[in-house]
């Protein structure tokens, strides 16, 4: 491997950008290494006061006669800058140092390399020296042993206050590429391609993701791309559309829609119990109370306690009713001579609830608020399923129930 030596030795300093951005996006294999070294405050301070003095006193005794007239000035007004920052903003003075070495295992490609590096600095502002007859404490620099060595310090020290330590931040992700991921997009930056795996536990801590865009950006075509793809790779798939704009690639990828809304004809009980429906296939019913006084609370505002007992003795009899009890068993029937798990016609719905609950006082109250479920305006909730609830890509279709509250 060959390696070649780069040192900074002025940048501009009105650069606000991060200074190294283009250098890290260009993927060419280099070291960067960057010192900052600390001034003491209070020494900077007298020292720059005593230059302050000095070369105001020359600048106003020679007058413009002085052959480094501008030169004088212009460290006259900097050291000026330096110390009223420093005095009324607390900054801090550092001094900076970077180096860069750039490999390869073929030295013309080395120098290529490096006159792209050359290039790519000077467009961002930073002029650079190569590090001839210094290569090997560059190397050396560049290696992590913190090892800044005075031959090569003195033409790399620029001042630096702590706002300027921003611009030389090194960090920025080049690209993001996870292997078993799909394609996102091109980053903007460099055009590098995104691959994302939301799903990589290792990476991610969840899967979440949010996209934002103003209108017509494209935020659902990217969405629906989405959901293409991982249709193809046979993730689950659950979209709520409050906008119904997914019927169509629900079609087109044999999805399945299911409409919530007065006019709906396809209908998902939530009475229903399902072989898959819990992990460890024990306790169905018991675990289904649970999810349904949920459910309950939810449509009739905050059950109390009373209010829950009565309901969940309700819900025991009523799939009582149907044959099932807390025995998993009485949870599967024979059909054809084979032993099969209870499908959705053998399950009540909410009317059967209803009707339990219309047969005691305490309870008619809660079925009066069941009403609206069973004949009135959200009365499709009072079906049996008749959606297919296996398939990997479900749209719900909230379109009807915007700007309604229950
Ligand atoms: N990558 C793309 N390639 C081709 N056409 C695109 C692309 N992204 C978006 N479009 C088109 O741009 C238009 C607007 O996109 P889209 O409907 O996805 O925007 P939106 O961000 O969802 O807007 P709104 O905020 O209004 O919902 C659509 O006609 C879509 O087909
Ligand atoms: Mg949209």
């Amino acid at each position: 491997m060959y390696y070649a030596g780069l040192i900074l030795v002025d940048y501009y300093r009105e650069y606000s950008d991060i200074i190294f951005k283009n250098i890290i996006n260009s993927n060419i294999n280099m070291n960067l290494s960057i010192f900052y070294e600390k001034a003491d405050r209070f020494k900077t301070i007298r020292d720059l006061t005593y230059h302050i003095s000095n070369v105001g006193v020359d600048l106003d005794k020679y007058n413009s006669s002085r052959e480094d007239i501008d030169i004088a000035k212009f460290s006259y007004n900097d050291a000026k800058y330096i110390r009223r920052e420093m005095q009324l903003k607390n900054e801090d003075l550092y001094y900076l140092y970077v180096y860069i070495t750039a490999y390869s295992d073929n030295i013309k490609e080395l120098e290529y390399l490096l006159n792209k590096l050359e290039g790519l600095l000077e467009s961002s502002g930073i002029q650079t020296r190569r590090a001839n007859f210094r290569e090997e404490q560059v190397f050396l620099s560049c290696c992590p042993l913190y090892k800044n060595s005075f031959e090569i310090k003195d033409s790399s020290k620029k001042n630096i206050l702590t706002s300027g330590i921003i611009s030389t931040y090194p960090f920025i992700s080049s690209s993001i590429f996870d292997e078993s991921g799909i394609f996102f997009g091109t980053n903007m930056y460099n055009k590098s391609l995104i691959f994302i795996d939301r799903y990589d536990r290792e990476k991610y801590k969840n899967g979440n993701m949010v996209v934002f865009g103003t209108s017509g950006a494209g935020k659902s075509f990217f969405i629906k791309l989405q959901i293409l793809r991982y249709r193809l790779m046979g993730i689950e798939q659950y979209v709520i559309d409050p906008e119904r704009e997914y019927e169509k690639i629900c079609k087109n990828l044999n999805g399945v829609i299911f409409k919530i809304g007065p006019s709906s004809d396809t209908y998902i009980n939530v009475l229903d119990i399902r072989e898959e429906s819990i992990e460890e296939s024990k306790g169905y019913l018991s675990n289904k109370i649970q999810r349904l006084i949920g459910f309950f609370n939810l449509i009739f505002n905050n059950l109390n306690e009373e209010d829950r007992a009565i309901l969940e003795e309700s819900i025991i009899e009523c799939y009582k009713r149907k044959n099932i009890t807390f025995d998993d068993e009485s949870l599967y029937k024979r059909k054809n001579k084979k032993r099969m798990f209870k499908e959705s016609i053998d399950m009540p719905i909410l009317e059967d609830l209803y009707n339990v609950l219309l047969e005691k006082e305490a309870t008619k109250i809660l079925a009066l608020k069941l009403k609206p479920f069973i004949s009135g305006s959200l009365k499709y909730f009072n079906n049996h399923t008749n959606i297919e609830i296996n398939n990997k890509l479900i749209i719900a279709d909230i379109y009807e129930l915007r700007r309604r509250k229950y």
